[in-house]
């Protein structure tokens, strides 16, 4: 698996995923929320580990992003930090932490960065998030937009629906992209947007732009770890997800077989336990410790 990374050693930054874009480099990014998710797929060599907010949904059961609060960001993302050494690390601005003004998503955004170790933080919306944009980049904070589906909004959207369907939503992306640019965003998310408008959207701007169910003309693809490596209990599957892997049925088998084994009393064998050392078990057969009493279990 390292090998990949081995074929690009060089650390992700935030001047060089522009710099790809300009090479017309394809760029892989996958959301990680834990250690060894997060080693994996760095050294899968994946070019950008998102702690995304989809935290909510895959790992802790909640219906929406909406309930994900700082500190479960931060906690995920400071688990994601250990295992991470080449990916760019993204951590996402949970719901509340950025909408009552720039001053709290600096303190907000602070917290990803210097206690969970983020190298940039992601929010979500267009125009209306540009001021909050400039304050964080003037504060020395990268920013990746997000915009098209906005999970955070399901409220408002009154569900998860393809985004950009008339010719004056697309018009309203492009300029929401323009205008993230303009504030100073190192990149863009365009989620479930028809792929004719994120073509239109990543020739529009000069920073990268990173695609989940916007098609093959972002610069970079996106997909939440879980639903790739088949781990989502999610009733539906979006037409963009592509399952690599059966890993809910994996570790379903392997769990089965364990069970069965415990109940078979073929696990554990003799070499998978610790014998008493011979000393030790001369002097207990010259004076044996007495099993009965309340404690003692008869076994078959
Ligand atoms: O929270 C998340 O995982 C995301 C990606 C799907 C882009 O925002």
């Amino acid at each position: 698996m390292a090998y990949l990374k081995q074929q690009r050693p060089e650390k992700v930054t935030v001047p060089s995923l522009r710099a790809s874009k300009e090479r017309g480099e394809r760029l892989v990014c996958l959301t990680a929320y834990d250690y060894p998710t997060a080693r994996i797929v760095d050294e899968a060599g994946t070019d950008i580990i998102l702690v995304g907010d989809s935290v909510g949904n895959v790992v802790l059961g909640y219906d929406t992003t909406v309930p994900v609060t700082l500190d479960e960001m931060v906690r995920h993302t400071r688990a994601v930090r250990r295992g991470t050494e080449r990916a760019l690390l993204v951590a996402d601005m949970p719901y509340g932490s950025y909408h009552t003004g720039a001053d709290d998503a600096v303190r907000a955004a602070l917290r990803l960065v210097k206690e969970g170790g983020a190298e940039a933080v992601k929010l979500e919306g267009g125009r209306a998030r540009v001021e909050t944009v400039g304050r964080l980049v003037a504060e020395e904070i990268p920013v990746m937009g997000h915009i098209g589906l906005t999970p955070q909004s399901v409220n408002k959207l009154g569900g998860f629906r393809l985004q950009g369907k008339t010719a004056e939503a697309a018009r309203a992306l492009v300029e929401d992209a323009r205008a993230l640019e303009a504030a100073g965003a190192f990149a863009l998310v365009l989620e479930v947007v028809p792929r004719e408008i994120a073509r239109i959207v990543t020739a529009s701007v000069s920073i990268p732009t990173i695609g989940i169910g916007a098609g093959e003309h972002c610069d970079a693809q996106v997909l939440v770890i879980h639903d790739l490596l088949g781990l989502s209990f999610s009733p539906t599957r979006p037409r963009f997800v592509r399952q690599y892997a059966d890993l809910r049925a994996q570790m379903t088998e392997a769990i089965s077989r364990f069970a069965e084994d415990v109940r078979g009393g073929a696990y554990p064998a003799e070499n998978e336990s610790y014998p008493l050392p011979r000393e030790a078990a001369a002097e207990l057969e010259a004076a044996p410790i007495s099993t009965e009493g309340d404690a003692g279990v008869e076994r078959p």
